[in-house]
């Protein structure tokens, strides 16, 4: 093992200053916990790109390692929970937010932060997966939990386009549902469809005449990444009975809503936290993920940088801009 490695370091270079480079660093310098991890594969969440730009609410302490997501092997498990040489994955709970992250070649965290890799996925496609793909999973294991069946209707999926809506909408394909694909890009229209969309609907569509207190009933499900308005219009667009999840604020963190939805239809609206659901229960969802709701579509389509190739991605991602899901190579930084 050696004693230096690399890492992207975003620093504070002035009062609300941010700039970002690529540093050796000392494995003497990580955090105290049990277990030691050599990063082969990182991946980019909305989440790092707010870290890396030292954008209010993630990260409070720089100079900083983002990156939410590290997959690689164990280099050494002092409780004993891990094998060296063992393949895991570790996502969530402070990693990457004031911890550092996967962002670095080597990460160290408690034991109980990490999962085993499934037999069936590969690190890169753990990593392509990444914390988007577990809560896309997440999503789809909570509406089928509250009884929402392929047969129950159409599920409908806001910011289709992005890491954790383009994974919702492979899976929930795979699961069987009908898709509804809601998206700002109609030049991904082709694409949505791929994944297994059944319909895709432009965003000005959806949110047109939608300040009425209800909308017509359309939804059994929605999956929602953005927050505010179109939320609002999601959830008084679901039919009776219906469910729907939130994880995001791509859009606001708003909720522009009454209580109607909810007193004369009986919508339920589930909250979705990957960053710290139950172990067993991201165990599971990732077996299922590597498995029978595998998102290979969105396998094949995800771009590859490396640790120099993030600058890029960090401001499309804040606009929106990026498509599908971008996997970190840490082998050559
Ligand atoms: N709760 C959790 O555990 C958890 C975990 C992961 C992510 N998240 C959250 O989920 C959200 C999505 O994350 P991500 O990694 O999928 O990000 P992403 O790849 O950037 O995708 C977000 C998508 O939302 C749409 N969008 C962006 N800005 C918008 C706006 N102003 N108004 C309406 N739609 C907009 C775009 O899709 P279209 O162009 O197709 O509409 C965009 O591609 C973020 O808020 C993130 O923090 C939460």
């Amino acid at each position: 093992m050696p004693e230096n490695f690399r890492a992207l370091v975003t620093e504070e270079t002035a009062p609300g200053q941010f700039t970002r480079q690529i540093r050796t660093r000392s494995v003497d310098e990580l955090p105290p916990g049990e277990l030691l991890v050599k990063v082969h594969f990182s991946s980019l969440n909305y989440k790092d790109a707010l870290s890396a730009m030292g954008r209010p609410g993630v990260t409070r302490n720089y100079p900083h390692t983002p990156g939410i997501d590290a997959a690689g092997e164990v280099v050494s498990c002092s409780d004993g929970a891990f094998e060296a040489g063992e393949p895991v994955i570790v996502t969530g709970y402070d990693l990457g937010m004031d911890t550092a992250g996967g962002y670095g070649q080597y990460i160290r965290v408690p034991s109980s932060w990490a999962v085993r890799l499934p037999a069936a996925l590969s690190l890169k496609e753990s990593m392509i997966i990444g914390t988007a793909g577990l809560t896309a999973g997440l999503s789809l294991h909570r509406l089928a939990a509250a009884g929402v069946r392929p047969e129950s209707g159409d599920i409908m999926v806001t910011g289709a386009t992005g890491g954790v809506g383009s994974i919702a909408v492979s899976i929930l394909a795979k699961a069987g549902y009908q898709v509804v694909a809601v998206t700002g890009k109609e030049s991904e229209t082709e694409f949505l469809h791929g994944l297994g969309a059944r319909q895709v609907m432009s965003r000005d569509d959806f949110m047109r005449n939608s300040d009425r207190p209800l909308l017509k009933e359309r939804w059994a499900g929605v999956v929602d990444v953005v927050g505010g308005p179109i939320l609002a219009a999601a959830i008084k667009s679901t039919s009776y009975g219906g469910v729907v999840t939130c994880c995001g604020l791509a859009g606001s963190p708003d909720l522009p809503l009454n209580v109607f939805p909810f007193i004369l239809r009986s919508v339920s609206l589930l909250g979705i936290d990957s960053a710290h659901a139950p172990t067993d229960m991201r165990q599971e969802v990732w077996q299922q993920l590597a498995t029978k709701w595998r998102p290979s579509q969105v396998m094949e389509s995800a771009a590859e940088v490396s640790l120099t190739g993030l600058e890029e991605k960090f401001t499309a991602m804040l606009k929106g801009e990026l498509r599908g899901r971008t996997v970190v190579n840490l082998a050559e930084a």
